[in-house]
């Protein structure tokens, strides 16, 4: 088979090295990619934005199987308009994508079909917005409509905040058309657990959990990051939330989707917040976590292609799922600086000391001559596993000890909040 894989972070690399396990794969193509893919695929300059050339590439290479990284090029229909040429290609479509493309829409679904999540409205005019943060007091979560690369929300512990953040949203356009509509929502409190699951708009067959670490600094300090972090199982996701997640969250979603004409195939990614009153939605995204997708999928035994292609086909029914026991934590290293300001094209040393049976996932690099160079903000994920979860910690930071780069920074306590 000729795979085409769209994206160039962490996530993709986990993906790409798994599909180079599975026999059946014979070619891999990722567009963007980075340094670390091109080892295991051939790399190609297109944008995950340009999804009018991804096509024309994909026709011309007769590629069987693409698989789309990030959400924007879902939200971009770029699902539809490989389906429109006979292409197989595993994401969800435009329709269906909009449940991580608009948080009103997604709020409206699980309030109309009762699926469990904080109490909301949306507005577009921002004297509504006001009365409304006196109704639902003050901590609130402000959120803007649309895909903002994990900037949307605002959590504002005063009213004053609240008041600025919709004025941001509403009056000042910060976010675009992202911000043409504002959700505010109430404030929960407890630990957060991802839950992906494969669908194929019927069948749901959930992952392993993950937790992330969205903080940059230890101890959850300081801004939130795309994710510096994660370890999956997550043991405060007990058996017993599992049946409840996977009933009235991920089931009921699925079906509610169904039935609002928005057949929904590929990854439901679930963010979760442990509630005293039972989990609740955060969000939904409509692709694979980065970074726990570094941490889920070297847990997966099973070929990633074959269910892939079940999901597909929409005979997820039929497949097998089958995992390790075995925990895993990936460590992410970053730039220094990330995730305000950065450089990049710093000289990244230490790879090839790191121990073989530590998996290091490249987000932003590039290679340049015989040099490997930082080129964004999330430079690297380390992923070990181990017999327990501490075991897979000491391996991932034997593993991120022996990566060195100018202001290269990463957290100490990845994993440590699954020890308590
Ligand atoms: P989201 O992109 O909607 O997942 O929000 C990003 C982060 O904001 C989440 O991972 C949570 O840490 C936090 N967050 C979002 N909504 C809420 C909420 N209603 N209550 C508390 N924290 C929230
Ligand atoms: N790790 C958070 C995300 O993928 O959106």
């Amino acid at each position: 088979m000729r795979i085409l894989v769209i994206g160039g972070g962490g996530r993709e690399h986990a993906l790409v090295w798994k599909f180079r396990q599975s026999p059946m794969v014979k070619e891999i193509y990722c567009a963007p990619g980075n340094a670390g893919i091109a080892e295991l695929a051939s790399c190609i300059d297109i944008g995950v934005e340009d999804i009018n050339v991804l096509l024309e590439f994909a026709l011309e290479k007769k590629i069987d199987l693409t698989v789309v990284g990030p959400e924007v090029p879902l939200t971009l229909g770029v699902v539809d308009k490989f389906q429109a040429r006979g292409l197989r290609i595993f994401g969800p479509s435009q329709k269906a994508a909009e449940i991580e493309g608009s948080k009103a829409f997604s709020k409206e679904l699980m309030e109309k079909y009762k699926i469990p999540t904080a109490k909301y409205q949306v507005f577009t005019d921002s004297k509504q917005a006001f009365q409304f943060i006196d109704e639902i007091g003050i901590p609130c979560v402000v959120k803007a409509d649309g895909l903002a690369a994990g900037k949307g929300v605002i959590i504002c512990f005063s009213k004053g905040e609240a008041i600025a953040a919709v004025e941001e949203i509403l009056l000042k356009s910060k976010f675009g058309k992202a911000g043409e509509k504002v959700v505010i929502e109430e404030y929960l409190v407890g630990q957060e657990v991802s839950m992906l699951a494969f669908t194929d708009g019927k069948t749901v067959i959930p992952m392993v959990s993950a937790q992330d670490h969205k903080r940059v600094f230890d101890n959850d300090q300081g801004p939130n990051t795309g994710g510096m972090g994660a370890y999956s199982p997550a043991p405060v996701y007990t058996q017993e939330i599992h049946e409840i997640v996977l009933k009235d969250i991920l089931e009921a979603t699925v079906l509610a989707m169904a039935e609002e004409g928005r057949i929904f195939q590929g990854i439901l990614y679930a963010g979760l917040m442990l509630t005293e009153a039972g989990p609740k939605v955060l969000e939904f995204n409509a692709r694979f976590g980065d970074p726990e997708t570094q941490a889920v999928l070297p847990r997966l035994k099973s070929d990633l292609i074959d269910i892939m292609e079940a999901v597909v086909d929409g005979e997820l029914d039929k497949a097998s799922v089958e995992w390790f026991n075995e925990p895993a934590v990936c460590v992410v290293i970053a730039a220094g600086g990330y995730p305000e300001e950065y450089e990049n094209g710093k000289i990244i040393s230490g790879l090839k000391n790191v121990p073989e049976s530590v998996l290091v996932f490249h987000a932003g690099t590039k290679k340049e001559k015989e040099n490997i160079l930082t080129n964004g903000g999330r430079v690297l994920g380390v992923t070990a596993l181990g017999i327990d979860i501490k075991e897979a910690i000491n391996k991932a930071y034997q593993g991120a000890e022996q990566i060195s780069f100018e202001g290269a920074q990463y957290r100490k306590d990845i994993g440590a909040r699954a020890l308590v």
